[in-house]
């Protein structure tokens, strides 16, 4: 495709264009707090549409929608009785709630769902062109489906050169894995997608237990039914194959230069992506930092950008540290776990 892809900074005017765009049932990608969107008008289904085009993407995964203003809710869903407090406590940030949803949202955001997926991120562009637009914004991650969500604007370009009219740069996401889903259509609330908003803070909020989806840290049965659509699919996962390791650190460490030294010396492309502690002890096995052993913040911010470079130096072979699934280690643990195909070596 031969459209232009203007790459803008995060100015007013460009903001007001964007909105412009917005309102004329285009596409335009912007940051979040999470990763980058890639937003429509929700109430225009055929710019909706044009988002599944854009990425690819099976019309059964739905769109998250996009708000500024929590007045803007009674007009696109439902409210239910536990909403209120999650919303007090964690908007605008990276939490989105299930609503039953109203029929002004087009059957193409919800793939007909009965509840709409709703989110007011706290990012001040995101912010801003929500504001500018007096829209909802139904956006998925900006990237082509089956790849890593981009955390910056390059990511991107890489994924919608030729194909969408704008991208607003604002730089780096700041926490760089998508939101925490949340169903409250059950008995328990239950996390879909584990994300910056944990299960504790969740419990902390509602005062009762949040159960977590079965298939957050293994893979989907083939008889199992999906909660969220997205888990069935294929995501976050690089041409080369990753596995895990797991166990204590030094016996994790040898394992992985030993893993990735016979893979060097069969000629394949091979790579380790450890902790910041391990670089120098892995110098030999090309290492990738993932950040601080203690810093699991800093390793969800990177991680989407390691995964895309994996693919950028042809990796065909991948060996990875792993860190506790608890708090924002559940998140990057579900991510990691997916790309690897849920494969682990214990040592
Ligand atoms: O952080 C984020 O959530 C980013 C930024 C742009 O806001 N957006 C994002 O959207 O990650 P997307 O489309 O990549 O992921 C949306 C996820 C999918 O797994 C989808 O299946 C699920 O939310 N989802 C959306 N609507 C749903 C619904 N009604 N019921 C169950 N799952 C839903
Ligand atoms: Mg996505």
């Amino acid at each position: 495709m031969g459209m232009k892809t203007r790459l803008c900074n995060a100015d007013d005017a460009s903001v007001r264009e964007a909105a412009d765009i917005l309102k004329a049932g285009g596409l335009v990608a912007f940051p979040t707090e999470t990763v980058y969107g890639l937003g429509a008008n929700a109430f225009d289904a055929s710019a909706v549409l044009s988002v599944f085009t854009a990425k690819g993407r099976p019309a059964d995964n739905p769109l998250i929608v996009h708000i500024h203003d929590r007045n803007q809710l009674d007009e696109i869903c439902d409210i239910p009785l536990r909403a209120p407090a999650l919303m007090d406590a964690f908007w605008p940030g990276p939490l989105t709630i299930l609503f039953p949803r109203k029929s002004v949202i087009p059957d193409v955001v919800t793939a007909g769902l009965s509840t709409v997926a709703v989110r007011m991120p706290s990012h001040p562009v995101a912010l801003s062109l929500l504001r500018a637009s007096g829209l909802p914004v139904a956006a998925p991650s900006a990237n082509r489906s089956g790849r890593p969500s981009p955390t910056t604007a390059m990511h991107v370009l890489e994924d919608m050169k030729g194909i969408i009219p704008m991208i607003i740069d604002g730089g780096a996401c700041e926490i760089g894995l998508e939101s925490t889903v949340l169903d409250l259509s059950h008995e328990s609330p239950v996390i879909l997608r584990p994300g910056g908003i944990t299960k504790p803070m969740l419990e902390s909020v509602l005062h009762e237990e949040v159960l977590l989806a079965g298939s957050i840290l293994r893979p989907l049965q083939p008889d199992e039914k999906a909660l969220s659509p997205g888990m069935r699919y294929r995501h976050y996962a690089p041409a080369g194959s990753v596995t895990l390791v797991r166990g204590s650190e030094s016996d994790v460490v040898s394992t992985l230069k030993l893993l990735c030294r016979q893979d060097l010396d069969a000629g394949r492309k091979s790579c380790v992506l450890c902790f910041t502690e391990h670089v120098p002890m892995l110098c030999g096995c090309a290492p990738h930092d993932m950040g601080s052993i203690a810093n699991h913040a800093e390793i969800a911010h990177r991680l989407f950008d390691i995964l895309r470079q994996l693919d950028q130096e042809g990796m065909e072979t991948i060996y990875s540290e792993v860190i506790p699934p608890e708090g924002v280690g559940l998140a990057v643990m579900n991510r990691l776990g997916r790309a690897a195909a849920f494969r682990m070596i214990d040592v």
